[in-house]
């Protein structure tokens, strides 16, 4: 397939989302392929944070809380996650990172059961693995790793949890949501699934798959900003079920009544910890509005449609960088990764050329499809700069093999 840079105009030009992309702030000739790392800042975000500090902070300080909502917000916020994700309003709060949502589940979840093994997969993002083998060492159960492929046939009548990555953050590999769960739940065992790059990305439909807990990302596809708090997902037929390990005030029936003794809030609210982050859910909520008006089915349309083309330029002008993702729609997430020798070298080279992709060691460069605010000619032009590095070698350079504390 050939596809020249006025195919891609005409593709935008024609494209009914391509207003969407006036939604965001992105600098003038930068390519930005990481929105899978950190989403672009939302052109509503500044005003509104600075609306947030000086009329809610400023004026109206602590009386905010109440006058302003702000007591409200980790089930405002997560009750716009929930239509993107298949899920009910109470069945999404935001809070905490992923990392800290993920122990809060795992241990929650890991007592509604007798059984000692945590499943999970190896080469799993990386926080999953660690918080695993920390429940597990805490409450004294087996945290079994293996290999993806085997990971299904794993499942035994001692396994108790299944962490899996839903769309894997190197590779883009997606797991069957419905089959996994069903099969778990028939073999007696419940899933906890990490949406990091999944939820904002494709289609999701938690409560028909009949998913039980679910942890994501607020700064990747969701557009939230850098450390934005993340979100924690659990069915509501199991919420009256679980206690947080994480006993925190706000997850208290009732935390200005300052008891002694814990009783957990209703619901999802319990899983609440600590004050929430007001500022940063400001900013994510702004990231979540952008997506108003128009579903994750016309998105994924589009992000199909901008994978095949980035496939098929890449085959054809950087054979060397060898594709990693699976072509398949139903197999994958809106992210594809390449593997070489030189990525890291690569990937730097490709940023010095205003083309941001990110780096996963030890040898892969990933890209981010996010159709909310790129198009076809950010395509052409990010494979374009690309294939000039690799024609003319400049990413050998030792410039770019100088490694910072964050690749
Ligand atoms: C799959 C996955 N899970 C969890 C995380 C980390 O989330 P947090 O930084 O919110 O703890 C990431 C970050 O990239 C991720 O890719």
């Amino acid at each position: 397939m050939s596809f020249t840079l006025a195919e891609a105009k005409a593709a935008d030009a024609a494209d009914p989302l391509r207003p969407l992309r006036d939604r965001f702030h992105l600098p003038e000739d930068l390519v930005y392929l990481d929105g899978n790392s950190l989403g672009p800042l939302p052109k509503t975000a500044a005003a509104r944070l600075n609306a947030v500090v000086t009329e809610e902070w400023g004026a109206e300080l602590i009386l905010s809380w109440m006058s302003r909502d702000w007591i409200g917000a980790p089930q405002r916020v997560g009750a716009k996650i929930a239509p993107l994700i298949g899920a009910k309003p109470n069945e999404v709060i935001v809070a905490d990172s992923t990392s800290v949502n993920l122990f809060k589940l795992l241990a929650a979840a890991a007592r509604l059961s007798e059984r000692k093994t945590l499943l999970s997969e190896s080469g799993n993002f990386h926080t999953d693995l660690y918080m695993a083998g920390g429940v597990a060492d805490l409450m004294g159960l087996t945290l079994d790793i293996a290999p993806r492929a085997q990971v299904e046939g794993r499942i035994g009548d001692d396994t108790n949890l299944l962490l899996l990555t839903h769309v894997h953050y190197k590779t883009a590999e997606r797991f069957d949501m419905a089959r996994v769960t069903a099969r778990a739940r028939a073999a007696g065992a419940t899933v906890i699934w990490d949406l990091s790059h999944s939820a904002g990305a494709i289609p999701l439909h938690l409560n028909e798959a009949g998913a039980e807990f679910a942890v994501g990302c607020g700064y990747k596809y969701l557009n939230g900003g850098p450390g934005a708090p993340a979100f924690l997902y659990i069915a509501e037929s199991l919420q009256e079920r679980l206690i947080s390990p994480l006993r925190g005030w706000m997850g208290h029936a009732e935390p200005f009544a300052f008891t002694d003794d814990y009783a957990p809030a209703r619901g999802i609210d319990r899983f609440l910890a600590g004050t929430p982050p007001i500022l940063s859910l400001a900013a994510l909520e702004c990231g979540l509005d952008a997506f108003e008006g128009v579903t994750m089915e016309r998105l994924w349309t589009k992000s199909r449609a901008m994978f095949d083309v980035f496939h098929a330029l890449m085959e054809q002008r950087c054979p060397d960088l060898l594709c990693i993702s699976p072509r398949g729609e139903d197999q994958r997430g809106s992210h594809i990764s390449f593997s070489h020798p030189h990525a890291f070298e690569i990937c730097q080279a490709l940023i010095a050329a205003r083309v941001i992709g990110d780096f996963r060691a030890p040898d892969v460069i990933r890209f981010g499809l996010t159709p909310l605010y790129l198009g076809f000619e950010d395509i052409w032009t990010g494979v374009d700069r690309l294939a000039g590095i690799m024609a003319n070698e400049s990413w050998r350079d030792p410039k770019f093999a100088v490694r910072g504390k964050v690749t």
